[in-house]
């Protein structure tokens, strides 16, 4: 039986409910002076379904920083750029069982991170963007507002700036690539790139929509525009389930069975392939980066409507 507007209404009523039960058991983001500051007391979730009902709940319609979700969009960018045949030759498609920060993989491994969702791969999949686009910044933007469907979605500065501040890890990163000859581009312009991406501010609502071609095929339901073929779709549905949540993917395909990415902004979003694009949010993090609210709704979510990829 297909679920109603009234089953998913009641659906996301229990989803908060019980992830508000996390709240208070984690801790924001504060190596990014500027996320330290957040009110860890919100949860917000978006489900959009691919037929273009939508259903929300919470803080859905409240802005966050998006972080690591950007990831997902910048791949996406990169394998319909120019530099689009290189991409799998600088950049591998494995999970790293590593912080998604680690810079010890990427030194054993002579610069080849594992996959476009920890920083270096990021980075890596950034720089792709840098060479091959004249505003890179302005690229990504477009593309997220294209997907999202809307052209309000703006990059938060004064988080940019923090990060840039902050972000000796990644400066890190970003020079070790370079020494191994994995960075064309120069290394302060590909890292203000990346700083931007990562800062996109979007609701739960805006992220939902803005995953849906990935949920349905390629083609975007509310636009009836095609973003991507179906077969990039799919592939990069099988590079959230396997490297979307770093060293805690296994546990959440365990618990929640959905492809996902999460950012340390504390959105996660999800798809579940021809029914719904997801986006929960809830600021405080597990010890690995990742929403603990938001993964208990999402768990909540794949028992009580009986879907996952499994
Ligand atoms: O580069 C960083 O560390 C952050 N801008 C993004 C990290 C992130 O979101 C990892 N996600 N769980």
């Amino acid at each position: 039986m297909p679920l109603t507007d009234r089953d998913l209404s009641t659906i996301l009523d229990d989803c908060a409910r019980e992830a508000r039960k996390e709240i208070g058991k984690g801790h924001v983001a504060d190596y990014i002076p500027a996320l330290a500051r957040i009110n860890p007391d919100q949860f917000g979730m978006a489900v959009c379904g691919v037929d273009g009902r939508e259903w929300v709940v919470g803080d859905s319609d409240s802005s966050f920083s998006i972080q690591s979700i950007s990831k997902v969009f910048t791949l996406a960018l990169a394998l319909q750029s120019p530099g689009a045949s290189g991409v799998w030759d600088r950049v591998g498609r494995e999970p790293s069982g590593n912080a998604f920060n680690s810079l010890v993989q990427l030194e054993s491994e002579q610069g080849l991170p594992r996959n476009p969702f920890i920083n270096a791969g990021a980075i890596v999949i950034t720089d792709v963007i840098t060479t091959h686009f004249v505003s890179p910044v302005l690229q990504i933007l477009g593309l997220v507002r294209r997907y999202a469907d809307c052209e309000d979605i703006y990059i938060d500065e004064e988080v940019a700036r923090s990060e840039e501040e902050s972000g000796h890890r990644n400066a890190a990163i970003a020079h070790l690539l370079k020494s191994q000859g994995n960075l064309v581009a120069d290394v302060d312009d590909v890292l203000a790139a990346y700083y931007r991406q990562c800062s996109i501010a979007m609701t739960c609502r805006d992220v939902a929509r803005a995953f849906l071609p990935l949920a349905a095929g390629g083609r975007h339901p509310l636009t009836g525009e095609t973003l991507m073929p179906a077969l990039r779709a799919k592939r990069i549905n099988s590079l959230l389930l396997t490297c979307g949540l770093y060293d805690g993917v296994g546990n959440f395909a365990f618990r929640v069975g959905i492809p996902a990415k999460s950012g340390v902004g504390g959105g996660i979003a999800a798809v579940i392939p021809g029914h719904f694009a997801i986006c929960v949010w809830s600021p405080e993090l597990d010890e690995l980066g990742n929403s603990l609210a938001g993964t208990r709704a999402l768990e909540i979510f794949a028992q009580e409507t009986n879907l996952s990829v499994f």
